[in-house]
């Protein structure tokens, strides 16, 4: 089992990183509420319930998908917080993808001014981004995690066995976002997935622990996003755009981080940030663990555009992370728009 201690200004918590049958059970005395989707609970809520200890365990079980990532799931779950009297003391647990941990933590942010949660991620991507960091976003009709608020778990477990029923599709999606942690902060990690097969516990285990201790890194110098944070949109401010041209059907967020990052990688070329050799070691990559790393554009304006629905291109500006060598980022702001051009004309050939 591996432990690693999340260190923010606000909180301090545990990441367990083992298979299920290697940890202690979970106890808490007062209530708790374990939010998940039919999927995962019929897959793994009998494994899981037996390791929570509790004066009152109570289920409820929200909608698959992100498109129930609302206000219509939290006046759910606050109904069934509610029907059961949940007070100050009770604990609310996530398990789930990233949907239902963004949710739960929005939630449990909310419930009575804000209660304690328990993050039981059970995607790659959940395991390694999402469920550490305390970003807590929902959707409306204006945008993705426009609603939202920083609540931090008060501890995350991550059992790795769970991700064995995931579908290989969504196994990759997790890992782009572990290529994206390696190439903006790790240049031996980059090395050892180039050489690595996840599909072997022990050097996934290796890899979702490495992808947190650069979150908690990452978190503890920065939790809310004013500064280095923001090195982890890497592959994003092309991937949103990706998401958005396609409805958030068709690819997967992590599909489109690796395609985003792909864009990301040709825009530094042309900047000279990176050499053609470091552009085609990340494509090699993620083309490694079956990423897409190209995209049709079919109107280059169009996309354009949509780089600021992005809540983060702050006044009218659009803020590229870009990598400078690998395991290492910088932030730019300054980019002329022909530069951009140039390089989403190179995906719609
Ligand atoms: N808070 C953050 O910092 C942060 C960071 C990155 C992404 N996110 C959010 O995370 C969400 C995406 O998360 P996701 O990729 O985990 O998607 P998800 O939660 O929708 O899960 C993907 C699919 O896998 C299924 N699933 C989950 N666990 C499974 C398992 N063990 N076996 C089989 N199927 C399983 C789910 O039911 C779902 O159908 C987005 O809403 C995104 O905005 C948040
Ligand atoms: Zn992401």
């Amino acid at each position: 089992m591996r432990e690693i201690i999340i260190n923010t200004p606000t909180k301090q918590y545990p990441v367990y990183i083992t298979n299920i049958q290697n940890l202690e059970p979970l106890t808490h005395n007062g209530k708790v509420l374990v939010v998940s989707n039919p999927k995962v609970a019929g897959l793994h809520l009998s494994s899981i319930l037996p390791k929570i200890v509790a004066k009152e365990v109570y289920v409820c079980i929200i909608p698959d998908g992100e498109a129930y990532k609302d206000l219509r799931s939290v006046e759910y779950i606050l109904e069934c917080a509610f029907t059961h009297k949940l007070d100050r003391n009770s604990l609310f647990v996530a398990l789930g993808g990233g949907v239902v941990g963004d949710i739960v933590g929005f939630v449990s942010g909310i419930y009575q001014r804000g209660v304690e949660f328990v993050q039981i991620p059970t995607t790659l991507l959940a395991q390694v981004d999402s469920s550490v960091g305390g970003k807590c976003g929902i959707n409306n009709a204006f945008g993705k995690n426009l609603i939202g608020l920083f609540h931090q778990p008060k501890a995350v477990y991550a059992y790795t066995n769970l991700l064995s029923t995931l579908d290989s599709r969504e196994f990759s999606a997790g890992v782009a976002e572990i290529i994206k942690m390696a190439v903006c902060f790790d240049k031996e990690f980059f090395a050892y997935l180039q050489g690595a097969c996840l599909q072997d516990t022990q050097s996934l285990e290796y890899a979702i622990a490495k992808s947190i201790e650069i979150k908690a890194m990452v978190v503890s110098k920065d939790e809310k996003e004013q500064g280095l944070r923001a090195a982890l949109n890497y592959g994003h401010t092309f991937g949103h755009v990706i998401e958005n041209l396609t409805h958030y059907r068709g690819y997967l967020h992590g599909e489109c981080v690796a395609i985003g990052m792909c864009m990301a990688n040709d825009l530094a070329l042309k900047l000279s940030l990176i050499s053609q050799e470091e552009r085609e070691s990340i494509k090699a990559l993620l083309e490694h663990y079956n990423l897409p790393t190209s995209y049709k554009i079919a109107d280059v304006r169009e996309f354009w555009e949509k780089f600021f629905l992005d809540k983060k291109s702050r006044d009218c500006k659009i803020t590229f992370v870009l990598p400078v060598h690998i395991g290492g980022v910088c932030m730019r702001d300054d980019i002329p728009k022909e530069i951009v051009m140039e390089v989403l004309e190179q995906y719609s050939k």
